[in-house]
């Protein structure tokens, strides 16, 4: 009787508190999705990568690594924090999508949903802002019909000197046919520090 009730508590804390609260969590989440090995990457976050997506109504949803969001929920512009890092930057995002156009036969993958350089932490919580235009602007997730879910995968690194004048993804470079692990090696990203991502399904 003594264990039932963590037992019972448990899940629905889960329910409740609704972002990452641990790195080992949202490594074995990336690894039971196999994305460190889709996207060609090495995947040990020592920092929990907080995406909030604005809503139209009521308060932001924060993700927890694989998460399954309505696709109208996923408008954005997203929001992020960095929760357990000293350093106050500066780091760039990606956010790209392996699944496109579905899982089985990913042939434009991936789609780059988002890059940007330039966030730091700028006051005493863990927010990061951008100081600079994306250089790919945010892109809300449309999975075609028919497709199922697909995986929106948020990761930020260091931004190595000389981001802000690579020339290897500029806004006008497609979107589609990206791989964030050849990039990161070009521009001397390294390793992600962290991640989350998020499944998103066509609209009925
Ligand atoms: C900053 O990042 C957001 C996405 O979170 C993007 O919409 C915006 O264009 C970026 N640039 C600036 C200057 O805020
Ligand atoms: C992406 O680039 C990496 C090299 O960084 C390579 O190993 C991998 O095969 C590439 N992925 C695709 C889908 O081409």
């Amino acid at each position: 009787m003594k264990y039932l009730l963590p037992v019972i508590i448990l899940p629905f804390f889960t329910l409740v508190s609704s972002q990452d609260t641990g790195l080992g969590q949202v490594r074995a989440a990336f690894a039971n999705a196999n994305i460190p090995e889709d996207l060609s990457i090495t995947f040990n976050p020592s920092t929990l990568l907080e995406v909030s997506l604005p809503q139209a109504s009521g308060s932001p949803i924060t993700l927890h690594a694989g998460v399954q969001l309505p696709r109208d929920s996923t408008a954005g512009p997203p929001s992020f924090s960095l929760v357990g890092t000293t350093s106050r930057g500066p780091f760039v995002i990606a956010a790209v999508d392996p699944d496109a156009p579905t899982p089985q036969t990913p042939t434009a993958s991936q789609i780059r949903h988002f890059l940007g350089g330039n966030f730091f932490k700028t006051g005493l919580g863990n927010a990061i802002l951008n100081t600079t235009a994306a250089v790919s602007g945010f892109l809300q997730p449309t999975p075609p019909a028919g497709s199922p879910a697909h995986r929106y995968v948020f990761l930020v690194f260091n931004q190595p000197p000389g981001f802000d004048t690579q020339t290897i993804v500029t806004p006008s470079t497609s979107i589609s046919l990206f791989n964030i692990s050849s990039f990161a090696e070009q521009v001397g990203l390294g390793a992600p520090i962290g991640g989350t991502f998020m499944l998103v399904a066509p609209n009925a």
